[in-house]
């Protein structure tokens, strides 16, 4: 267990594979003077991750980390994060899937972010499937990781309505605007359980 650091912020590690929209969204709510937590590292699996230009733009320490030798590089990882204080992180957009022993390491304090109202539409291409299915909603989870994808518990979700016109892009669009009022919410919850 990697114990809290006893300073005020909960220090966060986030992990990317793109864009880093929410991402950027967690930086900017860790400047507000009241937040409780403060992104002290990011983690890409991709060296190309847009999301990767946001450390040099907020100052913020940054690791890309070929996951493919997985075993060996997470527990180096543990070793980082312990000399960093990371009390949790935040999957946002990330597309590697953590090993069991990874996850039982920070059980209960690794968040992700899924486009859909789980436990429908687990995976990849959730609007897609939202919009053929005839859904009349689709919207955003974040939710603990445990070792099956996406299937950890719920720790808060919001609907968004699909329209007759709406495009797998248009949905994403409008459901990504709720990601983002979504999961600093989630993290704050789950920071005043700690
Ligand atoms: C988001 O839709 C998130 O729910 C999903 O991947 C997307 C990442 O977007 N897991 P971004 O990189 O945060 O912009």
């Amino acid at each position: 267990m990697i114990k809290l650091n006893g300073t005020k912020k909960i220090n966060i590690a986030v992990f990317i594979s793109g864009k880093g929209s929410n991402l950027e969204n967690l930086i900017k709510c860790s400047k507000d003077r009241k937040s409780k937590f403060k992104i002290s590292l990011v983690i890409s699996n991709n060296s190309k991750a847009l999301g990767l230009k946001l450390t040099r733009k907020f100052n913020i320490k940054k690791k890309i980390i070929n996951f493919n030798n997985s075993k060996l590089i997470e527990k180096n990882l543990l070793k980082v994060f312990e000399k960093k204080h990371i009390n949790i992180i935040c999957l946002a957009g990330f597309m590697k899937i953590l090993s069991k022993s990874f996850i039982k390491k920070f059980d209960g304090r690794i968040l992700n972010i899924h486009p859909s109202l789980l436990p429908k539409y687990k995976g990849l291409n959730t609007h897609l499937r939202a919009i053929q299915n005839n859904e009349q909603y689709s919207g955003c989870t974040v939710h603990f990781v445990n070792s099956k994808i996406d299937s950890g518990k719920i720790i808060l979700q919001k609907r968004v309505k699909i329209f007759k016109k709406d495009t797998a892009k248009s949905l994403a669009a409008r459901v990504l605007i709720q990601e983002h009022a979504l999961y600093p919410r989630a993290l704050n919850k789950v920071i005043n359980d700690l």
